[in-house]
C-alpha cells in the first residue's frame, strides 16, 4: 500500500518544469508522418498473431458550446445535423479497421470520448453501438469495461438509462468547478443539480463506477472556493476523481485566449490549491493514484495499484494492461502491435480519405526494443512508484545496471533531495517524490530535448 504523498512546496517549485504526462512512451511528440496505412496493416497482422482482447476508442468531437479552458480536440457547433455525416465516415472507418482484426478477439474495453459523445441523438448512439457489435465481438455479459465521457449539460436520466442498455458500465462526468464565478469565467454554466441528477441516474441504472473531472488553476479559483467544490463532490461520493491541472497555453489552444491571465491564480496559489486538494481528498478516504487521479480504496484502480497491475494509457490510469487499442474518429490515437498511430484531426480530411477508401492515418510510430524497455520502466514508476530493475532486466534480457548506468547516475540529485531511494537496482519513490514523478520518469526518456519545453505543460 502506498503512503500518502508528502507535500514539499520548495521541492515542487524547484522541479516545476515542462514535461510529458506519459500517457504513452514514446509520447505523441515522436509520432511522424512517415507512418502510413501499409505499416498499420502490418502492425494489425502482428497484433492478430499475438491475439488477445481488444480495446476500442471512438472520438465524437462535437460540443454545443465552447469551454474557454478546453484543450481537447473538438468541433463547437449548434448544428446537430453535422453529427450524421461524421458518423457515416466513422462507419466507413469501422468497416476498414474491423477487416484487419480477427473477429474472435473480445472487446475488453470500449470508450467513447470527445468532445461530447452525448451530442449524438439517442438513435445515433444506438446505431453506433449496434454497428460496433456487427464489426467487433462486444461482450454482452457486462464484464467488459465500457465507459463514456458525459457532459451533464448534455444528458439526463433518460440518456443514462439508454447508455446502460447499450452496455456502458462506467462514466466520467465533466464538472471542473461548482463555483458560479469560475463557471462564468470559463463559459461553462452547469448547475450542481444537473450534475447530481446524472450521477444519481448512473447509480440507479447500476453503473459500476462514476468518476468526476475537476480542474484546478482556473480563473478566480482560491483555496477556499475550490475546497467548497470539493466538499460538494465528496458528498456526492464518486468512485474516482480526476483533478487536472489547468495549463494555460493560449498560443496553442485558441479558446484559452478568452481567459484573462490576470484572473488566473498565481503559481503559489495553485500550489496551495493542489496541497489542500490532496489533503482534503485523502482525509475524506480517497487514495491518490498518481499524478491527477484519486479513487476510493476499494475501487479497481486502487486495487490494481496495490496489486501491481495498474497501467497507463491515453485515458489516464487503467486497470487493463495492454489490450491493443483500435481507435476510430478524428484525432484518435490507437496502439496496435508495436505501433502507435493517430488519425487526421479535421473533419474534411477525415471525410476525404475515407471516401477514397483509405484509413485516415496522419502519423504514427513503430516502437523498437529500447522503447519497449523504457516504456516498462516508466510505466512501473508512474503507476507503482517502485521499480525492480533486476526483474525488468530479466524480462528484457539485459543487465539493468549496465544498460541504465547513465540514467542511474542522473538519479543522484533526486536521491539527495529525498525523492527516491536506490538500493542495488531497485528504485523506490518516497512520499515526498510522488508529486515529482514526471521529472523522475523523464530521466529514462531517450527522446527528451529542450524542444520538449514548449510542447508540454508544467506542474504549476
Ligand atoms: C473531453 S473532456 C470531457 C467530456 C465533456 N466534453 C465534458 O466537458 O464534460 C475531458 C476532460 O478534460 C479536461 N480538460 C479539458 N481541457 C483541459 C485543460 N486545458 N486543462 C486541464 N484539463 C482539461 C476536463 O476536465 C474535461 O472534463
Ligand atoms: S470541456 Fe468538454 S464540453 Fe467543454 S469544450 Fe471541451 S470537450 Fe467540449
Amino acid at each position: 500500500m502506498q503512503a500518502n504523498p508528502i507535500f514539499n512546496a520548495d521541492l515542487i517549485r524547484r522541479y516545476d518544469k515542462a514535461g510529458p504526462r506519459y500517457t504513452s512512451y514514446p509520447t505523441a511528440v515522436q509520432f511522424h508522418g512517415g507512418f502510413d496505412e501499409a505499416q498499420y496493416r502490418q502492425q494489425a497482422a502482428i497484433s492478430n498473431a499475438r491475439g488477445g482482447p481488444l480495446s476500442l476508442y471512438f472520438h465524437i468531437p462535437f460540443c454545443d458550446t465552447v469551454c474557454f479552458y478546453c484543450a481537447c480536440n473538438k468541433v463547437v457547433t449548434k448544428v446537430r445535423a453535422k453529427a450524421q455525416p461524421y458518423l457515416d465516415d466513422v462507419y466507413r472507418e469501422m468497416a476498414l479497421q474491423s477487416a484487419l482484426f480477427d473477429r474472435d478477439r473480445p472487446v475488453e474495453q470500449l470508450h467513447w470520448g470527445g468532445g461530447t459523445p452525448t451530442f449524438l441523438s439517442i438513435e445515433q448512439m444506438r446505431e453506433l453501438m449496434g454497428r460496433t457489435g456487427e464489426h467487433f465481438l462486444l461482450k454482452t455479459d457486462d464484464t467488459g469495461e465500457y465507459s463514456i465521457e458525459i457532459d451533464p449539460r448534455e444528458a439526463n436520466a433518460g440518456t443514462v438509462a439508454v447508455l446502460r442498455e447499450l452496455g456502458f458500465n462506467r462514466m466520467s462526468l465533466g464538472v471542473q468547478d461548482f463555483d458560479p464565478k469560475v463557471q462564468k469565467a470559463v463559459n461553462r454554466i452547469q448547475s450542481e443539480a444537473e450534475t447530481l441528477a446524472v450521477l444519481k441516474a448512473a447509480r440507479d441504472e447500476g453503473f459500476h463506477g462514476v468518476s468526476i473531472d475537476l480542474i484546478y488553476g482556473l480563473p478566480f479559483q482560491t483555496v477556499d472556493s475550490f475546497l467548497r467544490t470539493l466538499d460538494r463532490v465528496i458528498e456526492a461520493s464518486p468512485d474516482r476523481l480526476s483533478v487536472f491541472n489547468y495549463a494555460h497555453l493560449p498560443t496553442r489552444f485558441m479558446p484559452q485566449r478568452r481567459i484573462k491571465q490576470e484572473e488566473l491564480p498565481t503559481p503559489a496559489d495553485k500550489l496551495s490549491i493542489l496541497e489542500s486538494t490532496i489533503h482534503h481528498l485523502t482525509s475524506a478516504g480517497y487514495v491518490l493514484i498518481g499524478m491527477d487521479h484519486f479513487a476510493k480504496p476499494d475501487d479497481p484502480l486502487a486495487r490494481a495499484q496495490r496489486e501491481g497491475s495498474l497501467y497507463r494509457n491515453f485515458q489516464g490510469y487503467a486497470t487493463h494492461a495492454e489490450c491493443d487499442l483500435v481507435a476510430m474518429g478524428v484525432s484518435s490515437i490507437g496502439q496496435v502491435g508495436d505501433a502507435f498511430s493517430q488519425n487526421v484531426k479535421d473533419l474534411e480530411t477525415y471525410h476525404a480519405m475515407l471516401t477514397e477508401g483509405r484509413l485516415p492515418i496522419e502519423r504514427g510510430f513503430v516502437v523498437n526494443d529500447d522503447d519497449k524497455l523504457r516504456r516498462a520502466v516508466i510505466t512501473d514508476l508512474i503507476c507503482h512508484f517502485e521499480l525492480d530493475g533486476d526483474a525488468v532486466g530479466r524480462r528484457f534480457g539485459i543487465d539493468f545496471g549496465d544498460y541504465f548506468a547513465n540514467e542511474l547516475q542522473d538519479l543522484e540529485p533526486f536521491i539527495e533531495d529525498g525523492l527516491l531511494t536506490l538500493e542495488g537496482n531497485r528504485i523506490r519513490i518516497l512520499p515526498v517524490g510522488r508529486l515529482m514523478i514526471r521529472n523522475i520518469c523523464m530521466t529514462f526518456d531517450r527522446y527528451l530535448d529542450t524542444s520538449g519545453e514548449r510542447r508540454f505543460s508544467r506542474t504549476l
